[in-house]
């Protein structure tokens, strides 16, 4: 594999209205962000992705864009934006924007021509039809519920939005639509950001030539995913992209395309691939809070680990996944993985070493450092996002009683993980001097980075040491570039394996159950990280305590 500038890189995404609020309206915001540049770079990170902060009536939380060269007030200025990423480079990180290409804001410009006149020049830039017999166009149903169309007040025309209604989706059938978003491609890399994140970009092409589906659901909608994701055809749009845009500033790009298919991995991710690399999706669905998966703990990781090393083995020596385990459209690790009794500080630690010291960019999310949970409200108002509101409708639609819809949304909504960053122990966490725009989770007062970094054996000094170990100069270039080799595959509560690169062998074991583990294999070497005080041995396996995750080089 040819070396890459950005193969080191050592990411952390801001999820920025709930990072930090700087001027008391309760919203995190870009000096927020600067603000704590220093506490990002002590922790060890090199880049930095900030979910959208363009102008947006935020209908989806800045995901739906009214004007893509302007920040949003609520953010601060284009000028602030500027001062974040020069600050940033002092310290060694790369600030990567968030691009949200697949759709618009119902208020960006674009698409109050395109109402005026859905045949005209701006109407070619969405997706419009006729409906049928006063119905839609067909039965899609939009990712986050009800209808994928939504009619045109005074016309026969609807439009077409995967997700919210304020999100109608391009058309990138479009050659001019095309050009004017690579213009504001590179506008933005020309003023040095580092990259971009790519929102939903396996949604840009969507095959519409087919009729209505079989329903799949009581609202007689179907899903028609395999319709509008990763539809063939859709490289052609990403190669032009590429070309157009990201590889005149051999920027970094880091995409979210859930299910590729095996056999495009490498076109997608590879030596000349359309992105520098992509989040692996392979372990969102597993949750220890969903019906599929309680009570079947252990089975659920086991699952998790064979997905992720068959997909570890696949790309081995063709490209890099971005690894993480958390993100702004999921609820936290540790709810999703352990059950509350055992959330505690060996069990927290051991859950980015199974991640972090496998071949790909590692990725944190604000707050996995210092353990940051979700925690059930009480009714359904204190929820903001539409996408949660709608899942819930549908619940009671499918005759849930609200309480029972309330418990699902408690468990699985992913708001759980927008709760403002807990900073200390003060009024709001520290996050804001005002009442948020989003309730902080009251365990602040324990559960807070002030505390944690008074502690060394706090779970932020693990994940620092963790990074550092990941940065070693001894061990980089194994990390990035070392085979890998899964270890006591039969085990039924190991995550192992060995990274090696010209004769030095890196073991990484992670225990995931709250009961001892005995190697069957024999291991001698140095310790590099342990997030227990000590490593037993017996007769040369390793025996490991509950959750005990540890690093070795052998000797
Ligand atoms: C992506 C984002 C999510 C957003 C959606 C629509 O999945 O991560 O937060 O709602 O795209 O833009
Ligand atoms: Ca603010």
């Amino acid at each position: 594999m040819k070396e890459k500038w950005w193969h080191d890189l050592i990411g952390y995404q801001i999820y920025p209205k709930s990072f930090q609020d700087t001027n008391s309206d309760g919203i995190g915001d870009i000096p927020g962000i600067m603000q704590r540049l220093d506490y990002l770079s002590d922790l060890g990170i090199s880049m930095v992705w900030i979910c959208p902060i363009y102008r947006s009536p935020m209908m989806d939380n800045g995901y739906d864009i009214s004007d893509y060269t302007q920040v949003d007030p609520v953010f601060g200025t284009n000028e602030d934006l500027k001062k974040l990423i020069d600050e940033a480079k002092k310290r060694g990180i790369t600030i990567i924007m968030d691009l949200v290409i697949n759709h618009t804001s119902s208020e960006h410009p674009w698409f109050r021509e395109a109402c005026k006149d859905p045949e005209g020049e701006y109407g070619k830039y969405y997706i419009f039809r006729k409906g049928k017999d006063g119905q839609p166009p067909n039965n899609w149903r939009s990712i986050f519920g009800g209808s994928a169309w939504e009619k045109l007040a005074g016309s026969d025309y609807y439009y077409l939005h995967l997700f919210t209604v304020g999100q109608p989706d391009l058309n990138w059938e479009n050659e001019k639509l095309r050009e004017a978003l690579y213009e504001m491609i590179n506008g933005w890399l020309a003023m040095g950001i580092g990259g971009f994140r790519i929102d939903a970009i396996a949604h840009i092409k969507k095959d519409l030539s087919g009729g209505d589906l079989p329903a799949d659901g009581v609202d007689g909608l179907c899903s028609g995913m395999e319709y509008f994701r990763n539809v063939e055809g859709i490289e052609e749009y990403l190669r032009e992209l590429k070309t157009k845009t990201f590889e005149k500033y051999d920027c970094f790009t880091l995409a979210e395309v859930d299910d590729i298919p095996e056999e495009r991995l490498e076109a997608y991710i590879g030596e000349d691939g359309y992105y520098s690399t992509v989040f692996d999706f392979c372990h969102c669905f597993h949750s220890r809070l969903d019906g599929d998966w309680r009570d079947r703990d252990g089975e659920m990781l086991l699952d998790v680990r064979n997905r992720v090393f068959e997909r570890q083995r696949n790309m081995e020596g063709k490209g890099f996944f971005c690894n993480y385990l958390e993100n702004h459209d999921m609820i936290r690790i540790p709810d999703r993985y352990l059950p509350k009794e055992d959330q505690n500080f060996y069990s927290l630690s051991m859950l980015p070493v199974l991640y972090f010291f496998l071949s790909g960019v590692p990725m944190l999310y604000q707050g996995q450092e210092i353990g940051m949970t979700g925690f059930p409200r009480e009714k359904i108002e204190d929820y903001v996002d539409l996408a949660t509101h709608n899942s819930y409708q549908g619940y009671l639609a499918q005759g849930m009683s609200p309480k029972q819809a309330l418990d699902k949304i408690n468990r699985n909504c992913r708001e759980n993980a927008r709760t403002p960053m807990q900073w200390n122990d003060g009024p709001n966490g520290g996050f804001s001097e005002v009442t948020p725009w989003f309730a902080v989770n009251p365990n602040y007062t324990d559960v807070n980075v002030e505390k944690a970094q008074q502690d060394s054996h706090s779970l932020l000094a693990f994940y620092r040491r963790l990074v550092a170990l990941r940065k070693d100069c001894l061990y980089k270039k194994n990390w990035l570039y070392g085979s890998f080799t899964p270890l006591e595959e039969d085990s039924g509560q190991l995550w192992s394996f060995m990274r090696s690169k010209d004769g030095q062998e890196l073991l990484v074991f992670a225990n995931m159950a709250n009961e001892c583990a005995q190697t069957k294999g024999h291991y001698d070497g140095k310790v590099l990280l342990n997030n227990y005080g000590r490593l037993k041995q017996r007769d040369g396996q390793l025996l490991l305590q509950p959750y005990q995750a540890v690093v070795l080089e052998r000797v």
